[in-house]
């Protein structure tokens, strides 16, 4: 299948400071694209800020068919910056993450057993998510790299063999990736493993395999004026001057967690998510405290939550009732 292409501007899209007669690659929303995948085009986030590296990197791998991989802590909007870049480019993105119970037959397929017409049984070869990807315009993510099963990252690694062709061996076929295949992936650890302690479950990645990645980048957090610009974009009630102050100490709290996180003293961190929801938790609540308790705490271990009761008061200068903790 062949798609029309336009060249739109990475300032005026992206709104990210670069040359203004930058362009890149996009497929033209018409009747063809729309019948095809359209259900794969990610949902457009409009108040979506763009980090200048991470968008530059990403469209290198539009545009010039580059393999990127984006690490970063959790939370810091990795998967979401693929999803988004993709969303402006009209281009089908398929997330698959490997941190779930996905297996080597899902990504490659397996043999059926159907019925014909007339009744009689035969194998039928189903694809997997892989074969079916690689013959369509589409960007595949694969979301927590670093946690993928040795079966599974074994599959991956003929995925990226030089040519980037992939042999079905149960069929017997060579795949040739259509010419706006791309591949993307994300990880938490840059692939030697969990060095630190804070992410269980990775795994070593394969150092001759970490370097048919053409393009590695990271990603952190957010700036604190940034972080409360999307929140106040999702939540227009805040725009005023005790909404701001609001915002922007629940931000300050989200980035205690953070340090936190990194430091081993938490094992559950508030990403810029966590924050919109407890904005929005708040707003139907009408609870600061328990609008809190709601979006973050009470998914955090009991051990941990003094020290997060110490980040509010920090933040905002009064204790937190910690019931949970006192209960047996
Ligand atoms: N730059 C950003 N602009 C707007 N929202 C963001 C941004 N970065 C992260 N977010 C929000 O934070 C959430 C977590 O981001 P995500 O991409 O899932 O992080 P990661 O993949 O790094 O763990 C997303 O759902 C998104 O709404
Ligand atoms: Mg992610």
């Amino acid at each position: 299948m062949s798609l029309d292409k336009v060249e739109i501007s990475v300032s005026d899209t992206f709104k990210i400071d670069v040359d203004k007669n930058m362009t890149v690659p996009a497929f033209k929303l018409d009747e063809k694209l729309l019948e095809s995948e359209h259900l794969y085009i990610p949902e457009i986030d409009k108040n979506y800020v763009f980090d200048k590296e991470t968008t530059l990197a990403i469209l290198a791998g539009f545009k010039y068919n580059r393999r990127v991989m984006l690490q970063g802590y959790h939370g810091t909007g990795k998967s979401s910056h693929i999803e988004q870049v993709a969303a402006r480019l009209n281009w089908p993105c398929l997330r698959i993450n490997l941190d779930s119970h996905i297996s080597r037959i899902d990504l490659i397929g397996k043999d059926a057993i159907t019925l014909t017409e007339d009744r009689k049984q035969i194998t039928d070869f189903k694809a997997g998510l892989l074969p079916w990807a690689m013959q369509n315009p589409v960007a595949l993510v694969f979301d927590e790299y670093d946690a993928g099963r040795p079966d599974v990252m074994f599959v991956i690694q003929r995925l990226l063999e030089e040519d980037g062709k992939m042999t079905l061996l149960d069929k017997n076929q060579v795949i040739t990736p259509h010419p706006s295949f791309r591949l993307f992936a994300t990880a938490n650890t840059i692939g030697l493993g969990d060095t630190t302690g804070l992410y269980h479950g990775t795994q070593q990645i394969n150092q001759a395999q970490l370097d048919r990645w053409n393009i590695i980048s990271s990603l952190n957090y957010l700036p604190n004026q940034a972080e409360e610009n999307i929140v106040l974009a999702k939540c227009a009630n805040y725009n005023n001057a005790s909404g701001k102050k609001i915002i922007s100490n629940m931000v300050k709290l989200a980035n205690l967690t953070r340090e936190g996180f990194i430091n081993g003293d938490l094992s559950t961190l508030m990403s810029p998510r966590t924050v919109i929801n407890w904005a929005e938790n708040h707003e139907i609540f009408d609870d600061l405290k328990h609008s809190f308790a709601l979006s973050f705490l009470n998914r955090c271990d009991d051990l941990e939550k003094p020290t997060i009761a110490e980040y509010y008061q920090r933040c905002f200068g009064t204790d937190l009732v910690l019931k949970a903790v006192y209960s047996g």
